[in-house]
């Protein structure tokens, strides 16, 4: 287990290029299940993430192999139809598989996801919405067993938006007899790009990027090459790092618009930002003004921008609000925070963060991928060193942070501890 170890006062100061999206690796990589074939993903960030989805996948029979960004993955042997416990309690994500399982063959078995670091993480949207579609599913000993002969089309209108639900919606749609029509669908950029992949796989998509998307079952797909999109929530961790340190830094492969409204808050707190076509370039020269966000589905303030938010707003001359609305209890960075001296007050899914309190460097537990990317900005602006245990957290989600962190002038050092 490594910890890192981060000396408090340092400014990010330099040019980084941004890696491919976790989230979009993950929506993608179970497509393969589909059409059996040789598959080439370009830009695939190396995260702990992607080798427990090439490691579920290698379980059903899908070889995967990454050379440097480049993930090869080969379903012409797919020879299961059942995601093991082992697999999936270790990643939520690797629920995305049901969907693409149950078009393929007919019948999957999957393991629920269990919860999380931040509570439960149900799966009623994707089981509604995948008995619209003629499943028969039941439940059993911790698995979700789903049986259709052939999928039939249908019209699902999602109550509230789910990325995942609407991945795995999408996915067996293509394969179903008949159209499907999904309305209040997610829209989120992996999302996005999940319809352009199958697609190009020779699906029949029509509102790709839209809340309603209708899909016409073909009766096969093929195998494509494909590039991952740019990780917007790495992009949008490493702005709110220069801008908690009042550094200067240049992001480059990044989809601003994938970014828009974290542009504008930051721009609101006093950052002046640059935008072209693929680069974001931001300088801040003093203390953040306080700025309220209430965190909600794209294009609004990503969920897993908020405790980054939480930890700029510490350094603001003022009080500002935070409404989670995603998710129910997903604070658990508000407690470690406060072992650095940070001031916030919860009441329900809302944090209140008093800031400009003197913020000192202790050590401090992650308990999730972004409350531990949200541990990092603090400590890079607290006086003295912190040290940050559990960090096996961050290698789910940003890719070499230490490296990327020196090349941007900043001292991170990631150190071996023994297991405790
Ligand atoms: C995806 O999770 C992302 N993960 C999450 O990112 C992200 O926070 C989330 O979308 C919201 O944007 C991946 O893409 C791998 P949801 P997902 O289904 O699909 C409720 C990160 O840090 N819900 O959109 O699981 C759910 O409880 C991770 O990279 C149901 O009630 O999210 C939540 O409150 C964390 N029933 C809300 O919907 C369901 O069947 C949104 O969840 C499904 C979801």
């Amino acid at each position: 287990m490594d910890k890192l170890v981060i000396e408090g006062g340092q400014k990010v100061c330099g040019s980084l290029k941004i890696s491919g999206a976790k989230n979009g690796c993950l929506a993608m990589m179970p497509a393969s299940i589909l059409a059996p074939g040789t598959y080439h993903f370009k830009n695939t960030p190396n995260l702990t993430d992607v080798w427990t989805m090439s490691r579920l996948l290698g379980s059903i029979g899908i070889f995967c192999e990454l050379n440097d960004d480049e993930l090869f993955v080969d379903s012409r042997n797919i020879n299961k139809f059942e995601a093991p416990y082992e697999h999936v309690k270790k990643m939520r994500a690797s629920f995305y598989v049901l969907g693409p399982l149950l078009a393929r063959w007919g019948q999957a078995k999957v393991s629920l996801p269990g919860g999380c670091a931040w509570g439960p993480r149900p799966v009623d949207l994707h089981l509604k919405g995948l008995e619209k579609l003629g499943a028969k599913i039941e439940l059993e000993a911790g698995y979700v067993l789903a049986k259709a002969d052939k999928l039939q089309g249908n019209r699902f209108h999602f109550d509230s938006p789910s990325v995942g639900a609407t991945g795995n919606l999408l996915m067996a749609a293509t394969l179903a007899k008949g159209t499907t029509q999904i309305s209040n669908a997610a829209m989120e950029p992996e999302i996005t790009a999940l319809a352009r992949m199958l697609v190009k796989m020779g699906a029949k998509i029509d509102g790709i990027g839209t809340s309603i998307i209708e899909i016409e079952g073909v009766d096969s797909l093929q195998a494509v090459e494909e590039s991952i999109i740019p990780d917007r929530i790495e992009a949008g961790t490493y702005l709110i790092a220069a801008a908690i340190t009042q550094g200067k830094i240049e992001i480059t492969n990044v989809n601003p618009y994938h970014i828009a409204t974290v542009i504008d808050k930051l721009e609101e707190a006093g950052c002046e930002i640059d935008v072209s076509n693929d680069r974001v370039t931001l300088e801040m020269n003093d203390f953040p003004k306080p700025v309220d966000i209430t965190t909600s589905v794209y294009p609004g303030m990503p969920t897993d921008l908020q405790a980054q938010w939480i930890s700029f707003m510490l350094q603001a001359k003022g009080t500002s609000k935070i409404t989670e609305t995603i998710y129910k209890d997903r604070f658990k960075h508000i407690p470690e925070l406060a072992r650095l001296g940070a001031d916030v007050e919860l009441a329900d899914n809302v944090a209140i963060v008093n800031g400009g309190k003197r913020l000192t460097g202790a050590v401090v537990m992650s308990s999730d991928l972004r409350a531990s990317a949200s541990l990092v900005l603090a400590a890079l602006v607290c006086e003295g060193k912190t040290e940050i245990l559990r960090i096996y957290h961050l290698d789910r989600g940003y890719e070499k942070i230490d490296k990327k962190f020196e090349a941007l002038g900043v001292s991170v050092k990631r150190v071996k501890t023994e297991l405790i």
